[in-house]
């Protein structure tokens, strides 16, 4: 056999052997009540959160609405998950009600930094689905509601310090 030959078979047998099941990472559908979630322990609005459902939760929390068929193709599920991965370390909106006082100030925080540079949902995502993405507007409301939330998170631990 060629050499060259030899190569494109070595990958065609990789890329068979990465289909198995055994390989796709387990999907991020957590059936638990989700206790800790932020509307558990924040005041988030109706408006709000139906904007960061739809257009949040599907990395920033432990249920994702809906698998594309293409997830069962590797390497996407790999690098799916390692989105959702990263995603639910930086802002877990299921969890969020553990935050201690500091971190959801800081969170708050970014995502209106997020919000006001228009960066998030990520680009890959925001282009396989229309139905996510955000108007100007709602851009623009989501961005005064952490703002407003990161003073009241602010305020709230001094005056819990002053005490
Ligand atoms: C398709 C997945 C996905 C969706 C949907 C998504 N994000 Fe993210 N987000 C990420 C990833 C991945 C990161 C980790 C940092 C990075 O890779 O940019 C992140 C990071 C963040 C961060 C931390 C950024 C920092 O300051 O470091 C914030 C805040 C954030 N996202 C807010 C949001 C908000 C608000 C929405 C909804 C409007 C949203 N994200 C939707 C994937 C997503």
């Amino acid at each position: 056999m060629k050499r060259r030959t030899k190569i494109i078979l070595t990958i065609i047998v990789i890329l068979l052997v990465i289909q198995l099941p055994v390989f796709t990472p387990a999907k991020n559908t957590s059936k638990a009540d989700p206790v800790n979630d932020i509307a558990k322990a924040y005041d988030v609005p109706m408006d709000i959160q139906m904007m960061v459902y739809n257009s949040c939760y599907d990395c920033h929390s432990n249920y994702t609405r809906e698998y594309p068929w293409y997830y069962h193709i590797q390497p996407v599920s790999w690098w799916m998950a390692l989105h959702i991965h990263n995603a639910k370390k930086e802002l877990n909106f299921s969890e969020f009600a553990t935050y201690s006082p500091e971190k959801a100030a800081k969170k708050f925080d970014e995502i209106r930094e997020q919000m006001e540079k228009k960066e998030m949902p990520i680009k890959s995502y925001r282009l396989m689905h229309d139905d996510v993405k955000l108007s100007d507007e709602e851009y623009e409301e989501l961005a005064a509601w952490a703002k407003k939330m990161h003073a009241e998170v602010l305020d709230k631990s001094d005056s819990l310090h002053q005490q």
